[in-house]
């Protein structure tokens, strides 16, 4: 693997397979309870620029788990909220940490960082793309359903940071992928042509929610309203209206459809109880396998790469 985790596009898929393979080890390990310390003595740092709950728990429990520890560091409590460089930065926690994960709005921030730090860096979510939450929902289908190979994968809603990861990982695994989404809310031209460029037949967007799940193996969601969005509730609550993931939505689908939304979810706007709480839906182990996933990369990137 390359020394960073930015975007899915830059995976391989032996690079998709051996993580899902080291983050089944790891939870069979931890299910057993069995102790497990790779990265004793080492020291994740964790930059955050917007708010979280998943991603900062199971980083922080995972790097606990694995024998290391975690940094929380927001971002206006170091001295980049004081406008100390990307440079700077990168080099003086390279001195200290054994990896950097960070959270950001611009991905060019997190490209910056990569190429001027010394040790691995994750990306924890930014506008642009959430990989590490597409690869817990990965798993999850592939503990499912076996393999994702073939299926018809389904995104409901914005064309945000968690569509453009189901992109680049719809290209890289083959598997089909239709999205429908709001006239203005498409995904990015960039994400879309690369990605069409190379399976152009597989990758689809259109604007009617029932015509995209007809047949669909994994519909997934994501909130209208992205952090950093929040001055356009309004219009966009109206503009997604009828794009909700509903009971109503779930029966134009196959019966055993798996149902998945990476949280938070705002129930009632995107996705409803019914649903959220009902037989289809994979929204709490899409979650619990966060933690499986990137104890997985922290290992390969902190381990198997480097020193
Ligand atoms: N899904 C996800 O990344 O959740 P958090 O914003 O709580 O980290
Ligand atoms: N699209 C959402 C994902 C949250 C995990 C956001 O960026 O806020």
């Amino acid at each position: 693997m390359q020394k960073d985790l930015l975007c899915l596009y830059d995976l391989t898929p032996s690079d998709f397979d051996l993580i899902f393979e080291r983050a089944a080890d790891l939870k069979a390990r931890h299910t057993r309870g069995e102790l497990y310390h790779p990265l004793r003595g080492k020291t994740l740092g964790m930059i955050f620029e917007k708010p979280s709950t998943r991603t900062r728990v199971s980083f922080e429990a995972g790097m606990f788990q694995l024998g290391g520890h975690a940094m929380y560091l927001r971002w206006t409590d170091t001295q980049l909220g004081r406008g100390e460089s990307i440079y700077d930065t990168a080099k003086v926690l390279s001195r200290y940490l054994d990896a950097i994960m960070i959270r950001t709005f611009a991905q060019s921030t997190v490209e910056d960082l990569a190429r001027d730090a010394d040790v691995p860096v994750i990306n924890g979510l930014t506008d642009m793309y959430h990989p590490c939450q597409i690869l817990a929902d990965l798993l999850t289908v592939i503990e499912r359903r076996g393999s994702v190979r073939g299926m018809k994968a389904v995104y409901i809603g914005d064309g945000n940071n968690i569509a453009h990861s189901w992109i680049n990982a719809a290209l890289r695994l083959c598997f089909d992928l239709t999205l429908a989404c709001p006239a203005g809310h498409e995904p990015d031209r960039g994400v879309l042509d690369r990605a069409r460029g190379e399976a152009a037949s597989r990758i689809s967007v259109i604007s009617d929610p029932f015509e995209a799940v007809r047949d669909a193996d994994v519909i997934s969601t994501d909130t209208w309203v992205s952090m950093g969005q929040e001055k356009q509730y309004r219009e966009r609550i109206k503009s997604f209206s009828s794009y909700q993931v509903n009971e109503r939505l779930i029966a134009a689908s196959k019966k055993d459809v798996i149902v998945m939304h990476c949280l938070p979810a705002h129930r009632g706007e995107e996705i409803t109880d019914a649903v959220m709480d009902g037989p289809n839906s994979a929204v709490f182990d899409q979650a619990e396998n966060r933690l499986h996933v990137q104890k997985a990369i922290l290992e390969i990137l902190m381990t198997h790469n480097r020193r």
